[in-house]
C-alpha cells in the first residue's frame, strides 16, 4: 500500500513550492492519487489529527533528476494561477507523463494537456483584462499622492502581474486592491498586503482625463467591432472605467473619422523610402499615436516567459498605410540586439528576394508572430529555438493589433509560425501556398515559406529552385496587393 502525502503550499500561486514538492514526489514515483495538495490558510485544517505526512525531503528520495521542456514550465506557471482547486494535481499528473515521455507536450490529443492549456489560456486572458481594465483613483496619504485601484480577477494572477504594473507605472506610488491580496508600490519596493473589499477602495472619479486621452488616442475607427468590444470589455469592469462614457460618441463619430483618415492618407505625398525604416505614420496623427502607444506597451510585454531572456521586444516597422504586411516568425540573434525585424541573415535573403520581385521593402510593414527572441545558450552562442504554440498564442495579441491599426490590403505569412498565428491554428504551408487565403477576420492573406528555409537547404540546386519559387510568390503577392488596393 502506498503512503499518502500532504503538500502544503504557501499561496494559491506558489509555483516554486509546487515544483519542489512535485519533483521529489515524481522522482519517488508517487502516484497522483496518493497526494493531497493544500494551500496554507485555505479552508482551515482539512485533516486535523489524521493528516497525512508531508512529502519526505528530496535527499531521502530516489537519486537522479529529470528535466522538463520549457513549454511545460511556462504552462505550469500560468495554470497554477487558475482558480480550479485541481490544478496542482493535474499539473503533477502531467509531470509524471513527461517523466515517462519527454515528448508528451506534443500530444495535441491528450485531454489532460488540453485541460491544462485551457486553464493557462484563461489565466493569460485574465491577466490581459487586468492590464487593460485597472483604473486608478488619486488619493492623498501621509506621504503624498497615491494612485489606488480596485480590481476583481477571476484567478490568482495578482502576484504574477505585479511586475507589469511596476514597469508601467514605475515613478508613481500606487496600490492595487483585490479581494485576495493587495499590492503596494512606493517607487522602489513592492509590498503585499491582505485582500480588501470594494468598499475599502476609494470612490470617486478615476484619473479620468489621462485615461480618456489615452483611450481616445488608441481608438481606431476603422476597426470598430461592437460585439468584440463588449466581449473584450465585460460589463463587470465598466463601473471602474471612465472611457466607457466615450464609447458612444466615439462610435457615433467613427465613420466620419474613418473617412477622414482615408482621405488624409490619400492626399499624403507618395511614400519616400526611409533608409533606416523609421516607422512612418502614413495615416496621420491619431494612427501614429495609436501605433506609438501600442509599441510602447509591447516593449513591456510579459505575456509569456520569453521576455525574461531576450534583450528586448522587437516590434514591427514600416509605413502605417502599407498595403502589404509581412509576418515573420520571431527575431533572431541580430534582430534581438538591434531591436528591428529582419536585419540579420534571413533579412538579407528577404530583402534581396523582395527587390527581385519589385517590392520596395520600405513600402511594406514587417513584423513577427513572436516579438521576443527564443534561444538556448550553447557556450557563448544563442541558438534559435522555435516558439511554442503558447508563445505564438500569447503574442498573437500584438500581431492582431498591428494589423488592426494598419489594415493592410494583404497580410503575408512567412512560414509556419506566422501562418499559425494568423489562422489561429497549425496549417500546412504547402497546401495553402500559391493562392490567396481568407483569414478568420475575413481579410486576405498569402502564405509562403520563411526566408531562412532557403538558408537551411544544404543542396545548392534545391536552394536555387526554392528561391525562384519564393520570388514568384512575392511577385504574385505584389500583383494581388495592387489589385486589391485598386
Ligand atoms: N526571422 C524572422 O522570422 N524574423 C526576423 O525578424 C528575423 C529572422
Amino acid at each position: 500500500m502506498i503512503d499518502a502525502f500532504r503538500v502544503s503550499l504557501s499561496a494559491p500561486d506558489d509555483f516554486e513550492g509546487w515544483r519542489d514538492a512535485a519533483r521529489g514526489l515524481a522522482e519517488a514515483g508517487v502516484p497522483p492519487s496518493a497526494i493531497v495538495w493544500e494551500v496554507e490558510g485555505e479552508d482551515g485544517d482539512l485533516f486535523g489529527q489524521g493528516a497525512p505526512p508531508p512529502p519526505p525531503a528530496r535527499a531521502a528520495l530516489a537519486a537522479g533528476s529529470f528535466a522538463v521542456p520549457r513549454d511545460f514550465i511556462s504552462l505550469a506557471k500560468a495554470a497554477i494561477c487558475h482558480r480550479d482547486p485541481e490544478r496542482f494535481a493535474l499539473l503533477y499528473a502531467m509531470l509524471l507523463k513527461l517523466r515517462a515521455n519527454r515528448r508528451a507536450m506534443e500530444d495535441r490529443a491528450d485531454p489532460l494537456l488540453d485541460r491544462l492549456e485551457g486553464m493557462a489560456k484563461e489565466v493569460r486572458r485574465d491577466a490581459h483584462k487586468m492590464h487593460a481594465f485597472v483604473r486608478f483613483r488619486e488619493v492623498e496619504d501621509g506621504d503624498g499622492t497615491r494612485f489606488v485601484a480596485w480590481f476583481e480577477p477571476d484567478n490568482h494572477i495578482v502576484r504574477r502581474e505585479a511586475g507589469f504594473f511596476v514597469r508601467r507605472f514605475t515613478t508613481m506610488r500606487w496600490s492595487i486592491l483585490t479581494p485576495e491580496l493587495s499590492i503596494h508600490w512606493d517607487g522602489e519596493t513592492l509590498r503585499e498586503g491582505p485582500g480588501a473589499t470594494r468598499a475599502e477602495a476609494p470612490a470617486g472619479d478615476p484619473v479620468e482625463e489621462t485615461w480618456k486621452t489615452y483611450y481616445a488616442s488608441i481608438f481606431n475607427p476603422a476597426r470598430v467591432k461592437v460585439k468584440a468590444m463588449l466581449k473584450e470589455m465585460p460589463k463587470k469592469y465598466w463601473a471602474n472605467m471612465p472611457e466607457t462614457a466615450l464609447v458612444a460618441p466615439l462610435l457615433a463619430g467613427a465613420r466620419a473619422r474613418e473617412i477622414e483618415m482615408i482621405e488624409r492618407s490619400q492626399s499624403m505625398p507618395s511614400r519616400v523610402p526611409t533608409p533606416d525604416f523609421v516607422p512612418m505614420a502614413g495615416g496621420g496623427g491619431n494612427l501614429a499615436a495609436s501605433w506609438a502607444a501600442l509599441k510602447t506597451e509591447a516593449l513591456g510585454c510579459t505575456r509569456c516567459d520569453l521576455h525574461c531572456h531576450a534583450t528586448q521586444t522587437v516590434f514591427g516597422e514600416g509605413p502605417l498605410d502599407a498595403r502589404i504586411l509581412f509576418v515573420g516568425e520571431q527575431p533572431g540573434d541580430q534582430e534581438d540586439l538591434a531591436g528591428r525585424p529582419f536585419v540579420g541573415p534571413a533579412g538579407e535573403v528577404f530583402n534581396a528576394a523582395l527587390a527581385e520581385a519589385g517590392i520596395a521593402r520600405e513600402t511594406t510593414y514587417v513584423t513577427n508572430a513572436v516579438k521576443h527572441f527564443k534561444f538556448v545558450l550553447r557556450g557563448k552562442r544563442r541558438i534559435h529555438q522555435s516558439p511554442g504554440a503558447d508563445e505564438i498564442e500569447a503574442c498573437r495579441w500584438w500581431v492582431d493589433r498591428e494589423r488592426g491599426l494598419i489594415v493592410p490590403a494583404l497580410t503575408v505569412a512567412l512560414g509556419g509560425t506566422a501562418a499559425r498565428s494568423l489562422f489561429g491554428k497549425a496549417v500546412t504551408i504547402g497546401k495553402l501556398r500559391g493562392e490567396a487565403q481568407r483569414l478568420p477576420d475575413g481579410s486576405e492573406a498569402w502564405v509562403t515559406v520563411h526566408p531562412s528555409f532557403l538558408l537551411r537547404l544544404p543542396d545548392e540546386a534545391a536552394r536555387k529552385a526554392e528561391r525562384v519559387k519564393f520570388v514568384d510568390d512575392l511577385k504574385r503577392i505584389r500583383d494581388w496587393a495592387e489589385a486589391l488596393a485598386a
